[in-house]
């Protein structure tokens, strides 16, 4: 025989199970996102390793393993203006993309072609020294928007500041398969051993329609991602940017200067 509950009851049950069910949700989603961040951190870590080229894009590491090889890697925080250290702000907590929508520490950008709308008066770079203290290279962030989205990554360069080292993007929602391709290993082999600046200092690196040579004789090219001539102009554009005068160009600048003076 079954039995009748009131409204009221099947009200306040209903009630009661969500009420459950919510805590629940908003406490997994509380406890896992500082979850999400450490993983957020260490992914950025490892592309960081990728682009100086001591981790390879299929290789699978623990995270104790990224932390170690990160080790050799000085984060600094830049003033972008004077391209100079900044050690009033603390490299392990800055960041830059927060920095950046914060109208205290940012200001809007010249008009530019990567579409960067604000820029942060800070930056975090990352240095690395051989066992003599000499500069050996430096890996600082590159943004800026392709077709759908925009993409974040970064750029190791020797301490000429001319000669790459590599590329990895972190973020971005470019299509799989076409703008997505940054991602690829065969297209990231590319880059290491072309010269991003002229001999002038000048940007000059380029993703071109089409292939380019190879890295010795055809140092300022590189191939263009097929079907995908937007994100690849997308590529060119934030290199010119950041490596320019209105993006890390003073702090290239210092480092060339510090680079001659040792
Ligand atoms: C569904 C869809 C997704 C696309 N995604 C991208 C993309 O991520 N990056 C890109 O540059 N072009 C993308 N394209 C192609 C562009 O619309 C454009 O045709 C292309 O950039 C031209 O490149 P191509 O001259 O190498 O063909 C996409 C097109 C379609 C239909």
């Amino acid at each position: 025989m079954s039995r009748q509950f009131s409204v009221s009851y099947n009200f306040l049950f209903s009630a009661a199970v969500c009420g459950v069910c919510a805590i629940f949700v908003s406490s997994s989603a509380v406890t896992l996102a500082e979850r999400q961040d450490v993983n957020k951190l260490l992914d950025k870590k490892k592309n960081v390793l990728q682009a100086a080229g001591l981790m390879q894009p299929d290789e699978k590491i623990a995270a104790a393993e990224v932390e170690e090889r990160f080790s050799r890697f000085r984060p600094v925080v830049i003033d972008l203006k004077t391209g100079e250290e900044a050690p009033d702000v603390d490299p392990d907590t800055f960041d830059q993309q927060k920095a950046k929508k914060d109208p205290a520490r940012s200001s809007v950008a010249p008009k530019n072609s990567s579409l960067v709308k604000r820029l942060p008066d800070h930056a975090l770079v990352y240095e690395v020294e051989d066992e003599a203290g000499n500069l050996e290279m430096v890996v600082v962030p590159v943004e800026g928007y392709g077709l759908w989205s925009t993409l974040l990554g970064f750029l190791a360069l020797e301490a000429d500041t001319r000669s790459v080292v590599g590329l990895a993007y972190y973020d971005h929602k470019e299509t799989p398969g076409l703008g997505g391709e940054v991602d690829n290993a065969r297209w990231k082999a590319l880059w290491p051993g072309r010269k991003a600046l002229d001999e002038s200092f000048e940007p000059k690196i380029e993703v071109i329609k089409g292939s380019a040579g190879p890295a010795n004789d055809d140092p300022y090219r590189v191939d263009g991602l097929s079907g995908a001539t937007i994100t690849s102009r997308g590529v060119t554009n934030m290199m010119h940017f950041w490596l320019g005068d209105e993006g890390l160009g003073p702090y290239l600048e210092r480092v060339r200067q510090r680079k001659g003076a040792a």
